[in-house]
């Protein structure tokens, strides 16, 4: 592809399909460059991406999550719109969430977080990944198939998250009826011919109750340390501001993390010689996980508003303007990565990549996601043998066909339909 220009990255399917030809046409014009259909500059290099994620005073997280859409809810005034930011804030959407919040509201909401990111709280997580990870197999792998995505992804990252927040092990059930994304589909009715539920409605309210009980009665339980962190000046937050980073964190580490699960059995299923060696040699799978991170990162479009009118790369960027981080894009820039698009298992620097993000905004959730990497490759490779594609769903090896989400936001497959020889238990 020549001209980026001609491509709108954020209706056209082709990039949906395949965005590499456009991050790299894009990124040999300008590692910083304003697309022309919606005015939006898009930061493909990886020095570039760095110096956006690290300044918070120029660039703003107002608009994280939506990018250009649906438009800024105020007309830009001048070289410095601050004031016009926290005067409309309200008005942005997603702006009761973290990754919204500036500092220094950020620093202190994300202090919130600590509470479920202690070394002895990722510890007891990371057992329950194991006896998670197994009863999550166990439920099919007799077929000799399944749909990777709904029959292990999707249900092992949400209950993950469910667990670290201290979910009742009786209420995962719950959870996961009502959460997981079949259950999601518009339309779609309960067992009794309910209304479909709103999944963000139901997090609010039972972590409202969980939060209001712990506060009433307090146990030696996570929920109780959740319900009863305080802010750096030692003030107690209000139970709305600490359901709201409960319920985020479904939001923000279930479909990421699932996605970049699926590209690793993707990878693992149509290398025969590298799911070899990484049987025989398990200490390589953290280094795997983050090359399937680099190669194909799970978020592939991350929003920042021009705060101040700047300049970045030549490229001027006046106040107000939407700028665009593209981490799928920043980790193939060939002045960081070497043959930035082919897999390999010994790049010294994989570990500079930037899916997680950068910046006061880092991903939290990034040590829990490459655990959750590890233990499933590690039980996967442990419980079944011969893991390929299967060829009725997605074509021989030749001509595969893979369906990926429709959207500007993340990247990742939609179905991974496996087949592989069960191996018998221990
Ligand atoms: C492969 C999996 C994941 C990827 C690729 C990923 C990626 C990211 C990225 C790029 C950001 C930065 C957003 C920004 O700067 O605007 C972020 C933020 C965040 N992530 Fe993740 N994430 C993953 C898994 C998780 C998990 C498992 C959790 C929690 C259990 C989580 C919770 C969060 C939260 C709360 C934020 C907002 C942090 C803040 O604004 O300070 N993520 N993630």
């Amino acid at each position: 592809m020549n001209d980026p220009d001609a491509i709108d990255f954020f209706t056209d399917g082709s990039v949906i399909e395949d965005p590499y030809p456009y991050f790299d046409s894009l990124r040999a014009k300008c590692p910083v460059h304003r697309e022309p259909h919606h005015g939006v500059v898009a930061v493909s290099g990886y020095d570039e991406a760095v110096e956006v994620y690290r300044d918070t005073t120029t660039y703003s997280s107002c608009n994280a999550v939506t990018g250009p859409f649906p438009g800024l809810p105020f007309q830009p005034e001048g070289d410095d719109i601050g004031a016009q930011i926290e005067e409309h804030r309200g008005l942005f959407p997603s702006n009761e969430h973290l990754v919204t919040f500036d500092p220094p509201k950020h620093t202190e909401h994300r202090v919130l977080l600590r509470q479920l990111m202690t070394p002895r709280r990722l510890k007891e997580n990371e057992a329950f990944m194991w006896r998670l990870a197994d009863l999550q197999i166990d439920s099919f792998l007799e077929r000799g198939r399944c749909e990777f995505i709904g029959h292990y992804a999707q249900p092992f990252a949400l209950l993950v998250i469910a667990d670290l927040l201290g979910v009742p092990e009786e209420d995962h059930g719950l959870f996961r009826s009502l959460l997981q994304t079949e259950s999601r589909t518009p339309g779609l009715l309960g067992d009794e011919g309910r209304a479909p539920i709103d999944p963000l409605q139901f997090l609010r309210e039972r972590f409202t109750a969980y939060v209001e009980d712990r506060r009433r009665e307090p146990r030696d339980d996570v929920l109780t340390k959740l319900a009863t962190a305080k802010f750096p000046d030692g003030s107690t937050p209000d139970v709305i501001d600490v359901v709201r980073i409960a319920s985020f964190l479904f939001a923000a580490g279930q479909e990421t993390t699932a996605r970049l699960l699926a590209t690793a059995l993707r990878v693992i299923a149509e290398e025969p010689g590298l799911q070899q060696q990484l049987r025989d040699e398990r200490h390589r799978i953290p280094v795997f996980v983050e090359e399937a991170q680099r190669v194909e990162s799970p978020v592939k479009s991350d929003f920042r508003l021009a705060r101040t009118s700047t300049e970045l790369a030549g490229v001027d960027i006046p106040a107000g303007t939407t700028v665009m981080v593209m981490p799928g894009a920043v980790n193939r820039d060939p002045r960081r990565f070497e043959d930035p698009a082919v897999f390999r298992m010994d790049r010294a620097n994989v570990r500079d990549h930037m899916a997680f993000g950068r910046g006061v905004h880092t991903c939290p959730g990034a040590p829990l996601a490459r655990v959750e990497a590890r233990i499933s490759i590690e039980r996967l490779l442990d419980r079944m043998d011969d893991i390929r594609i299967s060829e009725a769903a997605h074509g021989p090896a030749d001509a595969r066909r893979y369906a990926y989400e429709p959207t500007f936001i993340l990247r990742g497959l939609n179905a991974l339909h496996l087949e592989y020889t069960p191996l018998p238990a221990g």
